[in-house]
């Protein structure tokens, strides 16, 4: 079968599509045949050699694919060839096919395709459980997205809007800050242009905001540390400018400030019923259209390091997904 190998950590150009063979399903696996693989921008930090415990190169990267079951294992009993299902995977997702543990799948609802069923597992389950299980944000607060138009930022929007909170986003053009707009960010800002700090600062009565989704890094975690009101919370969940940021106990302890950190693989690892629980709601949400995967533009498999690079280039919104 063909696909996307990182031959070496680095840049782009270190994807190139490579023939393997095809693999087999073990005790409590399927076969998944992909039509969508999601692109998260963790494939980018394990690409860079930027993620810790992330794989050894050379490697088919892809943590997210969505696809038929052509294959099932011993053991897998509440599967059948002919499923549609999407799943996260450790890698492997940039192929034709890809096997994967049954209980790590869920079923795509019948109105999804496999594109949108592609770009929900890792978004919305980490926007989910940073927003409400981690950040605790409840109706009438107001919180701060950072890159509010990307795959994570679009998700996190639309459910912070929907609980009832006041919605600040980020995002570095016009056209980003518009679709953010739409999906019920109520303060979009250009962080090119303005700093989100005013913004906060001006709508809060210098308050501060209650929360902050922190996905970026570098200044921006500690310029997010300043919008946050007293007694505010922050949920980290990203190095996206690939420079880690780092806190004062002392700063934190006399603005009563808390930062937690989130993780989706890991916390998947040690309780997954800590996230999984929010599938039954985002799935229902997402068939009555409450919710809506935001699909950014699509590339064909061979295409990965061009989609690679569009991401990187911060062209993309929404999630972009590779076509096998
Ligand atoms: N902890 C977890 O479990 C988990 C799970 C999923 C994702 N994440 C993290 O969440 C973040 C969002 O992931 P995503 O896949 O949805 O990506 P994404 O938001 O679609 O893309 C990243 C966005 O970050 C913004 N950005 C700001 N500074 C950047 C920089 N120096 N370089 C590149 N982009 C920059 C860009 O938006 P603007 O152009 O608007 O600035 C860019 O579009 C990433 O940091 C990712 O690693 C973490």
């Amino acid at each position: 079968m063909k696909a996307i190998e990182v031959d070496a950590y680095g840049d782009s150009d270190e994807l190139s599509v490579v023939d393997v063979p095809t693999p087999e399903p073990d005790a409590g696996e399927v076969r998944i045949d992909i039509e969508s693989a999601g692109i998260n921008f963790g494939d980018i930090m394990q690409r860079r050699g930027h993620y810790p415990g992330g794989p050894d190169a050379p490697y088919v990267p892809g943590m997210e694919a969505a696809g038929t079951v052509d294959a099932v294992g011993d053991g897998v009993e509440d599967l059948s060839e002919g499923d549609r299902v999407v799943g996260m995977l450790d890698t492997g997702g940039y192929a034709e096919y890809v096997t994967a543990a049954a209980d790590l799948l869920f079923p795509i609802p019948e109105a999804m395709s496999f594109d949108e069923a592609a770009g929900f597992p890792v978004q919305f389950l980490t926007a989910h459980a940073c927003l409400f299980e981690w950040g605790g944000l409840e109706e009438g607060e107001s919180v701060l997205v950072q890159a509010a138009a990307g795959g994570v930022g679009t998700a996190a929007v639309q459910l912070a809007s929907n609980a009832g909170a006041e919605v600040f986003g980020t995002a570095s053009t016009q056209e980003k800050l518009d679709l953010a707009a739409e999906l019920g960010c109520d303060h979009p800002i250009n962080y090119t242009e303005t700093d989100f700090r005013e913004v906060v600062d001006k709508e809060t009565d210098g308050e501060g905001v209650d929360l902050v989704l922190e996905s970026v890094g570098d200044d921006v975690f500690e310029r997010s540390l300043d919008a946050m009101a007293h007694f505010g919370r922050m949920v980290t969940y990203g190095v996206a400018s690939g420079v880690p940021a780092e806190v004062s106990n002392q700063r934190l302890l006399f603005e009563n400030k808390t930062v937690k950190g989130f993780h989706l693989g890991q916390a998947s690892m040690h309780d997954p019923s800590r996230v999984m629980q929010a599938v039954p709601e985002l799935t229902e949400g997402l068939a009555g259209g409450d919710l809506e995967v935001i699909l950014g533009e699509s590339f064909a498999l061979e295409d990965a390091a061009e989609a690679h690079q569009y991401i990187e280039d911060r062209k993309s919104s929404g999630k972009v997904v590779l076509k096998p």
